[in-house]
């Protein structure tokens, strides 16, 4: 089976002070988590589709659904996690309450907050999450990283045309991400906030899928500018 996870369990500490987390922020007239939500209604190929947000908000999660008739039997809303990791193992629990898991089934992880992923980008990660354990989708990195572990003086400055930007989606095969996860110790769930690093440090293989440079996280107000003429440059075309 191939599922989504949508996470939105975040609150937005860098939005500023806004009245609701920004995954209910509207872009266009229309919630951020909805356009997402909408990108994953449109491909038929998922089992069910989980949306998970903070337990303060689960109620306004479905009404809102239900306004903008997403509120279809395979779309559920579940509680989120601390961390962004949580929020993923709580939509795999879920998921295991509905079926018994087999070592095929994936799930294609995506921020809520990424309302610009393209059918092409969810249909790579399905294809690639079949032939591997876990899928990261990237973009080639636009300017130099430099990195400086005193955050004084450079310590090194990495070849460009072999660093890249992580995005989302992010498709792992949900029994290899469960096995891996739970022989974390709870330090190491605290430096692992990415799940695909998971994978990596315990010398995993993971695939990348080309991404978008219009793919944007929306984290700060500056981001909320830059999706909505985003929104209005498509629209005008
Ligand atoms: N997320 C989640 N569960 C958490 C934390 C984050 O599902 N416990 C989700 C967010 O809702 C968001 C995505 O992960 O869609 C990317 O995280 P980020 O942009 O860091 O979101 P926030 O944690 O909400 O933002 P901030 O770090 O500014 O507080």
């Amino acid at each position: 089976m191939i599922y989504a996870g949508i996470l939105a369990g975040g609150k937005g500490t860098r939005m500023g002070n806004v009245p609701m987390p920004k995954q209910f922020l509207l872009l266009n007239d229309k919630p951020i988590i909805v356009h997402t939500v909408e990108k994953f209604i449109l491909n038929n190929k998922f089992e069910k589709i989980i949306i998970a947000t903070p337990r303060e908000w689960l109620n306004h999660t479905k009404d809102i659904l239900k306004k903008y008739r997403i509120d279809f039997p395979k779309v559920t809303v579940v509680e989120g996690g601390t961390d962004r990791n949580e929020t993923i193992m709580n939509i795999i629990a879920f998921i295991e309450t509905t079926q018994a898991l087999t070592s095929e089934d994936i799930i294609i992880t995506h921020d809520a907050v990424r309302p610009f992923l393209t059918h092409r980008i969810i249909e790579e990660n399905i294809e690639q999450g079949l032939a591997h354990s876990a899928v990261d989708t990237v973009i080639d990195a636009i300017d130099t990283i430099v990195e400086s572990r005193d955050n004084e003086f450079i310590s090194s400055i990495p070849r460009r045309d072999i660093m890249y930007q992580g995005q989302t989606p992010q498709t792992f095969n949900i029994s290899k991400l469960k096995e891996l996860y739970y022989q974390l110790s709870e330090q190491e769930k605290k430096i692992l906030t990415d799940a695909c690093k998971i994978f990596s440090i315990k010398g995993e293989a993971v695939k990348l899928v080309q991404g978008e440079v219009f793919n944007i996280k929306v984290t700060t107000p500056y981001d909320l500018n830059v999706a909505n003429a985003i929104i209005k440059g498509s629209l005008d075309r």
